[in-house]
């Protein structure tokens, strides 16, 4: 479909008025309409990046501000530029409050009307941040991260001010609120011993969530959901609890991040899921993504035998990153055999440690190997 003249008008004006949700708005709408799948996608890209400051462009900006130290109570942040992986459960979670949310005047016609707001649960490094962009990414909508740090550090007092600040703020955009790390507002109560204080600060997060009107969209994140009040927990209908990836989001990770999406690399892929059970998302990011600089660095393959040493030594608890000095023949023994003790085939292994098969036998053939 052509791009129309209407819609270069409106991307221009909303560029001038400096007014970057209605400029991601119109460009997304025109990036819908190129046939060229390339210029969509740079396109796409383009309109994720973050818009410089308002306040450069002599433009003020009307975030609210913590009374005294003037530190900014919400941000906008970009959306997202990298895919989340997702189990199929809360995919269609996420699905279905899309789809209430696109809806809502409809289901409100029939007396149908929900809260907007949903709850994102689940340890650090499992995509709740990344979710809560590429939902606001999918509605269109500008995404405000409350500062909990802003708003918390404030004099005892003015918390209570802060939040009521954001809540009266919210309604004035249509934008995607979000609640990042919902406990550290817990957390006040341990380090503070002020339980008054905390009860006025949870009071008032309630009075502002019920303040707000149907449309508001409201997300909130934390690693932490049995420490939330469950007046507040009440108060989110949807609820999705990331954990630890699946083994097909496992896959989907390391095909992503370690093998851009190679499809020749399904099989490691998938065999790279087995091994990795319990890490997070960011842990594989973060084991992939330094395989692959070493490999670019160096012009060499990824090392993957690297990667998966990588991977069992992570699970024994703290982040371990590829070794970029290779991986010696003892340490593949051990890799070989430890590999043949969660069940991987002898195939596969073998397509791990880039050995053959025969050597794969040799090494699970000598001493230290307990299983038959
Ligand atoms: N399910 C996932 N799909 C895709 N990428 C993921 C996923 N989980 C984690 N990541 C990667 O790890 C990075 C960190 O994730 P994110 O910041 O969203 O985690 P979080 O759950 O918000 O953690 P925290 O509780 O520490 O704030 C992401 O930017 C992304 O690159
Ligand atoms: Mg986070």
């Amino acid at each position: 479909m052509p791009v129309s003249n209407d819609d270069l008008f409106e991307l221009v004006d909303a560029a001038l008025a400096a007014d970057y949700t209605r400029v991601r708005r119109v460009g997304s709408k025109i990036a819908g309409k190129l046939d060229d799948e390339d210029a969509a996608r740079t396109l796409r890209t383009l309109i994720r990046r973050k818009g410089v400051p308002l306040r450069a462009s002599g433009y003020a900006e009307s975030l609210p501000v913590d009374g005294k130290s003037r530190l900014p109570l919400i941000e906008e942040q970009p959306w997202p530029t990298t895919p989340v992986f997702l189990s199929d459960a809360n995919g269609a979670v996420v699905t279905s409050f899309l789809e209430d949310v696109r809806n809502a005047d409809l289901l409100a016609s029939k007396g149908l009307a929900t809260r907007l707001s949903m709850l994102l649960a689940g340890p650090p490094g499992t995509g709740k941040t990344l979710l809560a962009g590429h939902i606001a990414a999918q509605l269109e909508r500008p995404l405000y991260t409350v500062r909990l740090d802003s708003v918390i550090s404030s004099l005892l007092g003015d918390t209570a001010k802060n939040i009521r600040s954001i809540f009266d703020f919210v309604p004035s955009r249509e934008a995607v609120l979000f609640i990042d790390e919902m406990d550290a507002v817990a957390k006040v109560r341990d380090d503070r011993h002020e339980l008054g204080e905390l009860k006025r600060v949870v009071n008032t997060v309630i009075q502002g969530l019920d303040s707000l009107d149907d449309r508001a969209v409201v997300l909130a994140a934390t690693n932490h959901p049995q420490l939330l009040d469950p007046a507040i927990w009440r108060r989110f209908p949807y609820k999705a609890d990331l954990g630890a990836p699946d083994p097909s989001a496992r896959t989907d990770l390391w095909r992503h991040f370690l093998f851009e999406a190679d499809d020749g690399a399904s099989q490691l892929a998938q065999t790279l899921a087995t091994v990795s059970e319990g890490l997070s998302g960011a842990d594989i990011q973060n084991i992939a993504l330094s395989a692959r600089r070493h490999a670019a660095l160096t012009g060499g393959p990824i090392d993957v035998t690297a990667v998966v040493w990588a991977v069992l030594r992570s699970r024994e608890g703290l982040l371990t990153l590829p070794s970029r000095s290779g991986i010696p023949a003892d340490h593949r023994r051990e890799l070989a055999q430890h590999l043949s003790g969660v069940a991987v085939k002898a195939a596969d292994i073998a397509r791990l440690l880039g050995v053959t098969r025969q050597t794969v036998g040799a090494y699970l053939k000598e001493p230290g190997h307990a299983a038959g």
